[in-house]
């Protein structure tokens, strides 16, 4: 199966902000038919104006169409907003890709009654840019295909855990950034990072090739932004390097934030 030639009728993405503008222009550059894509947004001013700036007002549609039409859809949705899952009936055989960070596949399934896969994208400068990454748990070959053609370098993972480590290893490139800002040298810290977390190796590099070097500060705080959910992960592990915590002690701040949102999650089922 390709996105060029989708059988399957459209791909949807619910709850396109940052992370799902940049997932759908990705699949319209990728070679995905105009016809194939629906996506939705919320209410706010700035959700509305992001769709216009990029050009992706035409594919919008409701969260009741993309559920009724849709047999993959991506969940762009922010953590608190995910209950909004609960009034929605999902086609049939409807593959769910969620990119929530900190919200387990398992939850999903709960209020949507359908197949839910966990995939944690990069930022939306490396999907754009052709440099992203992102993990898949559970095994899923059409799913995996989807994402490489996109340009991303697919991970697959074996379990939930050793998704909240990926994705706070995703959050890096930001801390680059920031140390940039404050003029400190992370050098030998990645070394510490690979000895207390060799399963992220491979991430790490990752990270340490797509991090930019900004001269400018205003660049860099934009970048930041761009990565950083309001309430998320990024935002955590940020604020605890600003505080003068190691790379690595940040890197742990962050999967414990992960894990938090995820016992919240399963609190909420
Ligand atoms: N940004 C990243 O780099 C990144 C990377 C990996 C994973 N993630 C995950 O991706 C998710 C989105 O992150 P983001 O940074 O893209 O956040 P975001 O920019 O705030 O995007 C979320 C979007 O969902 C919209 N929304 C809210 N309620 C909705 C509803 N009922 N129906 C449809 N759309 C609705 C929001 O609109 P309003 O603003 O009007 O509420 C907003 O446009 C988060 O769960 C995050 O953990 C993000």
């Amino acid at each position: 199966m390709s996105i060029r030639d989708l059988g399957f009728g459209p791909l949807g993405i619910i709850g396109a902000g940052h992370l799902g503008s940049a997932l759908a222009l990705q699949l319209l550059a990728s070679g995905i038919a105009p016809d194939r894509l629906l996506l939705s947004t919320g209410v706010s001013e700035a959700a509305q104006a992001r769709l216009r700036a990029t050009g992706l007002e035409r594919w919008i549609a409701t969260n009741e169409r993309i559920a009724a039409t849709c047999p993959y859809v991506f969940l762009t949705l922010r953590p608190r907003d995910w209950p909004v899952l609960k009034d929605l009936t999902f086609v049939a055989q409807a593959t769910i890709a969620s990119t929530i960070a900190g919200v387990p596949a398992a939850a999903l399934e709960g209020v949507t009654r359908r197949r839910c896969l966990h995939v944690m994208p990069s930022g939306p400068d490396t999907i754009r840019g052709g440099l992203g990454i992102c993990s898949l748990f559970p095994h899923h070959p059409a799913m995996a295909g989807i994402l490489a053609e996109m340009g991303m370098r697919v991970v697959p993972l074996d379990s939930e855990e050793e998704t909240q480590a990926f994705t706070a290893a995703l959050c890096l490139p930001a801390v680059s950034v920031v140390a940039q800002s404050l003029g400190a040298a992370l050098g030998p810290q990645w070394q510490d990072m690979e000895r207390a977390f060799p399963r992220l190796a491979e991430t790490f590099r990752w990270a340490r090739e797509v991090a930019p070097v900004l001269a400018n500060e205003s660049d860099r705080i934009a970048y930041v932004e761009r990565m950083a959910t309001k309430g998320g992960i990024t935002e955590v592990i940020v604020r605890s390097f600003r505080a003068g915590r190691s790379l690595a002690s940040s890197l742990s701040d962050g999967i414990a934030r992960c894990a938090e949102i995820a016992a919240a999650a399963e609190a909420a089922r």
